[in-house]
């Protein structure tokens, strides 16, 4: 069992309850118009890490097979009511460390990651987990906020990041730091608008198949 309390997640913990009056508004038009456009197969495994509030499980059409994971109890909680109400019985959530992934290889054919790779203290690390257990081919879709490539914008945001990082995220993560060794190839990479602060990351998961044995 994963200490659901180190700092990362420890501020999701404390204020699961808020969690979707401060974020749905902000984050959900996004998750639902991103999920929307994969067309998830039927049958399709899907894994969300850092599922919080399961605020993107209403998205997921009731054909795929999708799970949840997050460190935090009280935020898997939250996401656990969600789909006690709506009786939906192909979402499973799972108590876990994005960074250490109790799973085999191959085991998914998308790999979701929204607003958590600059929340967990290792986002290459959580690409590596993310790519192992992701099936050669599969989809790695990932929404974050990263490093402005504007040094105007990089400058200001660089000089909040002490105290983000104090709360448990960091300002300062860029694509390239993200994508750095990993064998990926970006098929899409947007903003659902102009001036979003997010960005959405589409990638094919390019490995070999595990081998069988
Ligand atoms: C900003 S919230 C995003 C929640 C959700 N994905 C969303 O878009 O609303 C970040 C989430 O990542 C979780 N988290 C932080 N570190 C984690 C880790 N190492 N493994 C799994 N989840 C983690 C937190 O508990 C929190 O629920």
């Amino acid at each position: 069992m994963p200490d659901n309390n180190p700092h990362q997640s420890k501020i999701y913990s404390e204020f699961s309850h808020l969690y979707d009056k401060i974020f749905e508004r902000v984050f959900f038009p996004r998750i639902l118009r991103v999920i929307d456009s994969l067309r998830i197969p039927r049958g399709a495994r899907v894994l969300e890490l850092g599922v919080g509030t399961g605020l993107s499980l209403c998205a997921y059409p009731p054909h795929a097979d999708v799970t949840g994971i997050d460190l935090a109890q009280d935020m898997l909680d939250q996401a656990g009511d969600k789909i006690a109400e709506n009786g939906w019985t192909h979402i499973t959530l799972r108590q876990m460390d994005a960074l250490h992934l109790d799973y085999p290889d191959d085991s998914f054919d998308f790999v979701m990651a929204f607003h958590v790779v600059s929340v967990v203290p290792n986002a290459n690390q959580l690409m590596d987990e993310a790519r192992r257990v992701c099936r050669p081919g599969g989809k790695l879709v990932i929404i974050n906020h990263f490093r402005s490539p504007r040094r105007w914008l990089r400058s200001l945001v660089d000089l909040v990041d002490p105290v983000t990082r104090h709360l448990g995220w960091r300002t300062t993560l860029g694509i390239d730091e993200l994508l750095n060794n990993t064998a990926v190839e970006i098929e899409q990479q947007y903003k659902t608008n102009p001036r979003s602060l997010f960005t959405v990351l589409v990638a094919r998961n390019e490995k070999e198949l595990a081998a069988v044995g």
